[in-house]
């Protein structure tokens, strides 16, 4: 299944090459990149850049952090908090063309240094006990059948009293979804759980949970705001397309029925180990 994950993301392309590419086609000098030239690929989820600074908000970040990124993709959410906080952030992800495009593309920006991407499994963290001072993950337990194993291991690899931010897409009570969708083309490795099984598998992990936010309206309105935008100045330099390919449009379309129909919902746990 972990092959299919990775085939889903990124089929078998050079990804840091093809965004290169599109950049210049479109004029940028890659050795002059800033985070936000960035922005519209390397985030990926719902509500993109604003949605990580709202989570790291709450994380407790300073200078001499060093936070894990579980699932961490094209590790733009690893260079907001870095670029913001002047933490350092290790990031694992199953896909190996993300981590080695996350890797690329963070020299690019001269953020090199400060961050890592590393090939893992979030049901099997690669670090010991205690090793971070905060965690997070972004849009990933949608692709994870056992996140009993993910969460007890985030607990594990975090410092007593530290926060681990989740923001996932959880199943509403709208029905079934409809495919394909961002992390899946079928239900095959789609695993959704809802508000109240979340719950219960953070706090069954260790955690205490301090504030939970239910963003489904935030999130359809934030697909209003790049529609309307889109329509009237086109679509972004860079979209999801880059690697999702065209079946992006649709499942853009099917993610906003879904959030409408309450299929599906976006909502946020921060928590304290
Ligand atoms: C929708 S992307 C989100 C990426 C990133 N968190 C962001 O918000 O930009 C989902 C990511 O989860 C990763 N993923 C899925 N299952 C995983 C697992 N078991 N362990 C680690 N990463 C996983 C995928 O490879 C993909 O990069």
């Amino acid at each position: 299944m972990n092959q299919d994950i990775a085939v889903h993301y990124t089929g078998h392309g050079k990804l840091a090459d093809a965004i290169a590419e599109r950049l210049r086609e479109a004029g940028k000098d890659p050795a002059r990149l800033t985070t936000s030239d960035l922005a519209s690929v390397d985030e990926f989820h719902i509500r993109g850049r604003k949605a990580t600074l709202e989570l790291a908000a709450k994380m407790n970040l300073g200078p001499g952090s060093h936070v894990l990124d579980i699932g961490s993709g094209l590790g733009g959410p690893a260079r907001t908090l870095v670029e913001t906080y002047g933490c350092h952030v290790t990031g694992i992800d199953l896909t190996p063309a993300f981590c080695e495009a996350a890797t690329t593309m963070s020299g690019w920006v001269g953020l090199g240094d400060r961050v890592i991407f590393k090939e893992g499994d979030a049901t099997a963290i690669p670090f010991p006990d205690g090793r971070f001072d905060a965690a997070l993950t972004i849009h990933v337990a949608m692709n994870v059948p056992a996140k009993d194993e993910m969460y007890r291991h985030a607990r594990r690899v975090v410092k007593p009293g530290s926060i681990f931010a989740v923001y996932d897409v959880l199943q509403g009570e709208g029905g079934t979804v409809r495919y394909p969708v961002p992390w899946a083309r079928d239900a095959s490795i789609s695993h959704l759980v809802t508000i109240d099984e979340m719950k219960e598998l953070l706090t069954g992990a260790g955690f205490r949970i301090v504030e939970v936010h239910d963003s489904t309206a935030e999130s359809l309105a934030w697909f209003e705001t790049m529609t309307a935008r889109m329509a009237s100045a086109g679509p972004p330099l860079l979209t999801f397309q880059t690697f999702l390919g065209a079946d992006f449009v649709v499942m853009a379309r099917n993610q906003v029925q879904n959030l409408m129909q309450r299929r599906i919902r976006t909502v946020t746990f921060i928590c304290e180990a």
